[in-house]
């Protein structure tokens, strides 16, 4: 799988599962994204609303499309997932305490002045979710999201708010559906998007993207020792060609292949949506650095071999 292009499913279709993550599951790889199969509308840098599509892989190579795990609903122009509407970034969790899969997504209205919040459930991984609720999270904007859980099994949702200006953390009950009502900001004023996190050694990493729309810019990562900070910009992670625009991509998601920490990015083609393609870069660390060390090829095993090289 060449990084920054399209990649392609089992059956030569391409792959639709952009602003996406991947989650196992039984020795199961899941990818979840945004489903933009169809022409850009005229005039415009959007596609209708199709749904968040779900692909399985046992060796995240070969991908077979299960469908779509949330639809779009055509018949009801009010539905937060009517075709003009918005769904973006889906992320899903598995819930050990109620046995099934927990997806958030942000949700807006075509003029994207909604800003929300929705979250569905279902049974299996492949869906179909069902529709629960939209919402402002905490009366807050929730634009770029994504979910993070903690090493003591909380989960945040974590959104940009104040028109993208700062980033909240905002923690969900023990089903993963709703919200407790512990919010708290951080990168306050920052304008960043597109976040991805993760926990290694006690430290909390985020990388995330500027906010220039479909256009790639300059990711950054911050590093915390408390969730709820303070959080340090510290620097662009990225290394190889094209770093100071994030090889051409965005972040969306980080998951892991064994113990390796992987980046996944969109690259977007905002002229012609559907063929968006994607990367998937080990995540290192040299000298205490969080480094995206840009690769032509994302090979999961290879990746691994190297890390268990970095472990002897
Ligand atoms: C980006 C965001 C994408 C999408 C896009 C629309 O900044 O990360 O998820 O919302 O804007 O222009």
């Amino acid at each position: 799988m060449k990084n920054g292009t399209i990649w392609y499913d089992n059956h030569g279709e391409t792959i639709q599962a952009h602003g996406g993550a991947i989650i196992q599951y039984n020795e199961v790889y899941y990818w979840y994204g945004e489903h933009k199969g169809k022409p850009n509308i005229p005039g415009k840098q959007a596609v209708p609303l199709i749904g968040v599509s779900c692909y399985s892989s046992p060796d995240l190579i070969h991908w077979e499309y299960e469908g779509l795990a949330l639809s779009a609903v055509p018949n009801d122009p009010d539905s937060p997932l009517a075709p003009d509407h918005i769904c973006e970034r889906p992320k899903v969790l598995y819930c050990e305490k109620t046995d099934t899969f927990v997806m958030w997504m942000h949700l807006d209205n075509p003029a994207r002045t909604y800003a929300g919040a929705g979250v569905a459930i279902a049974d299996d991984p492949r869906g179909p979710f069902t529709f629960l609720s939209s919402m402002k999270p905490n009366r807050l904007d929730s634009r770029d999201m994504t979910l993070f859980q903690d090493s003591d099994g909380t989960v945040y949702l974590v959104h940009a708010a104040n028109y993208n200006r700062t980033l909240y953390f905002s923690s969900l009950t023990d089903d993963y559906t709703a919200l407790t009502g512990l919010t708290f900001p951080v990168l306050i004023d920052q304008y960043r998007e597109a976040p991805a996190i993760m926990k290694k050694d006690g430290t909390y990493y985020m990388i995330s993207s500027g906010c220039t729309g479909w256009s790639p810019n300059s990711a950054l990562y911050a590093e915390a020792d408390y969730l709820i900070g303070p959080w340090k910009l510290i620097d662009n992670p990225c290394e190889g060609p094209n770093y100071r625009q994030t090889f051409g991509g965005q972040s969306t998601y980080i998951f892991y292949v064994n113990d390796q920490p992987h980046l996944m990015l969109d690259h977007w083609n905002a002229e012609h949506l559907q063929d968006s393609g994607y990367s998937i870069l080990p995540i290192t660390f040299d000298h205490n650095l969080l480094t995206v060390r840009w690769q032509n090829e994302f090979m999961p095993l290879a990746s691994v071999n190297r890390n268990e090289e970095i472990r002897k």
